[in-house]
């Protein structure tokens, strides 16, 4: 069996992904790359961090950028249920041997810091300052019309051992693909939060961050996105799409920030919130897998990457190729 059962009663409860941290070389750049062209809104400006959140998020982030001699990613960063969770947590990945480093955030309260087995560097805290909605302040939309952060994916070395560790967590497969030949997981897709996924794994040189994707009302905010970098000096940042993923039957598109962080714009998957929901097996080798219209992705898709800081990098134990655009 590729894919654990699903631990229900995981030891503590996480609610959803929450933040990423961003190092990023040039904050003027990267500011006209997430707000003016995005859309982004602003929570905190100073000389060296911008705190931006998406039009329905209540919480004072989703993404940080702070300024870096390296572009590199930080934490990722996820909200549990309670601060008696966020104690379960720490214990539990004491525990484990894993680093637990209490942190202060700027706008969340407890925050501790911890690894991953392969090193990929994750934030856990309770409470974040709330500020008031703007979802239906309609005169602030702007660019792709942002609504929420929706996910991450990591380039894993190992993904049946990420999968591994994440389902201890309480993270649900909702579909993986296969590698025919070994048996092994080339990618995985698991959630809390009852989407498609919180964090997915792709089998490749890692840890790294492949992107970050955020959630946009309709695929026609996209098609408005690409119009709007294309005719202003965004066009070499656009890197796949638009399409229709096979995985996740989300409508996508992926560009890199100044930096060559990947994010992915991202709408209208399904509902997973059933605790015996059936996860979906991909074969590798089917071409719709990646994308249901058949265009495969790009070499720069399944090779670039973000570092993550302080995480030394391997290459992956599986060996099998995906398919690649000529
Ligand atoms: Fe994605």
């Amino acid at each position: 069996m590729l894919i654990p059962k699903p631990n229900l009663y995981p030891p503590f409860n996480i609610v959803r992904l929450s933040h990423v941290e961003l190092g990023v070389t040039d904050l003027a750049k990267s500011r006209a790359f997430y707000v003016d062209t995005l859309g982004l809104q602003v929570t905190d400006e100073t000389s060296d961090t911008i705190y931006l959140r998406a039009m329905e998020e209540r919480g004072h982030h989703c993404i940080v950028l702070k300024k870096s001699g390296k572009a590199e990613a930080g934490d990722l960063g996820f909200k549990v249920f309670s601060d008696e969770d966020l104690d379960k947590a720490a214990h539990f990945f004491k525990a484990k041997d894993l680093p637990v480093e209490w942190l202060e955030r700027a706008y969340q309260a407890r925050t501790f810091r911890t690894r991953d087995p392969h090193g990929v560097p994750l934030e856990f805290y309770s409470k974040m300052d709330r500020l008031a909605p703007i979802h239906q302040q309609y005169a602030l939309y702007r660019g792709v019309k942002p609504l929420r952060i929706d996910h991450f994916n990591c380039f894993s070395p190992n993904v049946d051992e990420s999968v591994a560790f994440y389902n201890e967590l309480g993270f649900r497969v909702t579909e993986y693909t296969e590698d025919e030949e070994t048996g092994r997981l080339w990618a995985a897709w698991t959630h809390r939060k009852g989407g498609v996924h919180d964090i997915a794994f792709t089998n490749g040189r890692g840890p790294r961050l492949h992107h970050t994707a955020f959630w946009v009302p309709t695929p026609l905010n996209i098609i408005d996105l690409l119009d709007l970098m294309a005719t202003t000096g965004w066009v070499a940042n656009i890197e796949r799409g638009p399409g229709r993923h096979g995985v996740s039957n989300a409508f996508f598109l992926y560009i890199l920030d100044p930096d060559g962080h990947r994010i992915e714009i991202y709408c209208s998957d399904y509902q997973t919130v059933d605790p015996d929901l059936e996860p979906i097996k991909w074969d590798l080798k089917d071409p719709q897998r990646q994308t249901l219209w058949g265009a495969p992705a790009p070499k720069s898709w399944f090779e670039h990457g973000s570092l993550f800081a302080g995480a030394a990098v391997a290459d992956s134990v599986l060996k099998a190729q995906p398919i690649i655009a000529p």
